[in-house]
């Protein structure tokens, strides 16, 4: 269908030479997609077997599922399609819970302006540096599932061509400087709508002196991070579309794998297929890696390692988990806490992916980067019977709004946020998940700017 579109153009678009280059590439990801069976149960069910598949299992599940596409999709259908206008997102950067911000925030302005995307990477973190983010370049699947997105997005968003174009391919000259777009915050400004925005896109490409109405044009977007009030729109678009990002399932493998060992070793039953399982483990954002700390945020109220691990111990035993699993990025901070709930009455069991991965998904998991390691923890943390996070972190925030999302389509609708004004230092707390400390930043623009 898009092939068929690129045929009418008139000439000038066959010219450009994005178009050229890039065609021959759509077409390569279409068959992709049509390569790998997602959705339903189609993929190996029948090859495994039933019972004992623990990690097959855990891996078919979601917290936010199913995936329905048909309310992106009639907002889709509402949208004036423009094949010649492309967007690129060329500076996403941060852990998971940013790039994710910024990717979702980047296919809504897409859809909204109905623009096609050059598939988004993300920059990558020194590895000797932490707090460099910006360190190098890396391709879309460092981080998520790029069949399922392909698939996800034909499903809801046909109109919308993704291109990936190879590192030797040229590009076409993007317009210059970046297009920031308008903000479409409309619980900040009323005025923040949908056409607001498009005519902002278009007084701003008017402006630009190289820009071709009848041409291809490709710009860069630049990235922003909750700056959508998701809660605006249609509830169904909120909610399905952050479910077009999921985590590199070679990644996730490693999180179900820990998750059975933690059920193995500490004799907790997961069902594997229960997408927050009661009274298993408690599961929690040990943030006080070395970028925190010369970000400053340990030295604010309620946020040192101290005040963290006191506060992730007390919830545990409140809620009779006597098992804890700790993601933190900091091996001493680790040991610290297992020593801490170890010697504590009563005592905790702390434990963490280094300790329950056998010795070859180990090698696989320390071959990954800095980030990748952390989405291994992003998986286990989404799934843990309660979760307890930290304000600062989008990280954590990005937890504990998705496992909220599996509670409203349970039927549990919850305040989260007024335990703001019952409790000292807790920023947000549904039941199953809290997030510990406060922050004005972020308690302002996550409630309604996070996609679920
Ligand atoms: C969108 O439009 C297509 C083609 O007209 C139609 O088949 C589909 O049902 C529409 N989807 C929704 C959700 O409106
Ligand atoms: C871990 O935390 C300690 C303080 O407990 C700090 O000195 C060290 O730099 C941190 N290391 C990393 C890798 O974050
Ligand atoms: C850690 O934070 C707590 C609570 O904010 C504070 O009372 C304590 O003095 C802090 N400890 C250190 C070592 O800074
Ligand atoms: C569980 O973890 C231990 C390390 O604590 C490891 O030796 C063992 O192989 C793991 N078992 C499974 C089934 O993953």
């Amino acid at each position: 269908m898009h092939i068929q579109n690129l045929a009418n153009k008139p000439p000038a678009f066959h010219a450009a030479l994005l178009i050229f280059t890039l065609a021959p590439l759509y077409l390569g990801s279409y068959q992709y997609r049509r390569g790998h069976s997602y959705g339903g149960t189609s993929t190996s069910a029948s090859a495994r077997p039933a019972v004992t598949d623990f990690v097959g299992e855990w891996l078919d599940v979601h917290p936010v599922q199913p995936f329905n596409p048909s309310a992106i999709a009639s907002y889709c259908n509402h949208t004036d399609w423009h094949p010649n206008l492309v967007f690129n997102l060329k500076n996403a950067n941060g852990g998971v819970g940013n790039v994710r911000g910024n990717f979702l925030d980047f296919f809504f302005f897409a859809i909204e302006a109905g623009a096609s995307i050059i598939l988004p990477g993300m920059a990558s973190r020194s590895q000797t540096d932490i707090s460099n983010v910006w360190a190098d370049r890396a391709p879309f699947d460092l981080m998520f599932d790029e069949a399922w997105f392909l698939w996800a997005i034909e499903q809801a968003c046909p109109q919308m061509a993704v291109y990936k174009p190879e590192k030797w391919q040229k590009m076409a000259d993007a317009l210059p400087g970046n297009y920031l777009p308008r903000s479409r915050r409309m619980d900040e400004d009323q005025g923040n709508t949908q056409k607001a925005y498009l005519e902002h896109l278009d007084g701003w490409l008017k402006a630009s002196t190289s820009f071709k109405p009848d041409g291809l044009t490709f710009l860069n977007l630049e990235r922003t991070l909750w700056n959508v009030d998701t809660r605006s729109l249609p509830l169904g678009l909120r909610r399905n579309l952050g479910q077009l990002l999921r985590i590199n399932p070679v990644v996730r493998r490693l999180a179900a794998i820990a998750v059975q060992n933690l059920s193995l070793k500490y004799y907790v039953q997961v069902d594997p297929r229960d997408p927050v399982p009661k009274r298993a483990f408690y599961g929690a954002h040990l943030r006080t890696e070395a970028d925190a700390q010369n970000a400053g945020w340990l030295n604010e109220p309620n946020t040192n390692f101290s005040a963290q691990s006191d506060a992730y111990m007390e919830q545990a035993l409140k809620h009779k988990l006597e098992v804890v699993f700790v993601a933190s990025g900091n091996a001493t901070d680790l040991a610290l806490f297992q020593a801490k709930a170890a010697a504590h009455a009563p005592p905790l069991t702390v434990t963490s992916k280094l300790d329950l991965l056998p010795p070859d998904a180990l090698e696989q998991l320390q071959q990954l980067t800095w980030d990748q390691q952390a989405l291994v923890d992003y998986e286990v943390l989404q799934r843990c019977s309660v979760f307890g996070g930290f304000v600062k972190s989008s990280f954590s925030y990005g937890i504990a709004i998705t496992r909220n999302q599996w509670l409203e389509d349970e039927g549990r609708v919850t305040d989260p946020w007024s335990v703001m004004h019952e409790e000292v230092g807790v920023a947000f707390d549904d039941g199953i998940s809290r997030v510990l400390a406060r922050d004005g930043f972020h308690e302002q623009r996550i409630p309604r700017g996070m996609w679920p």
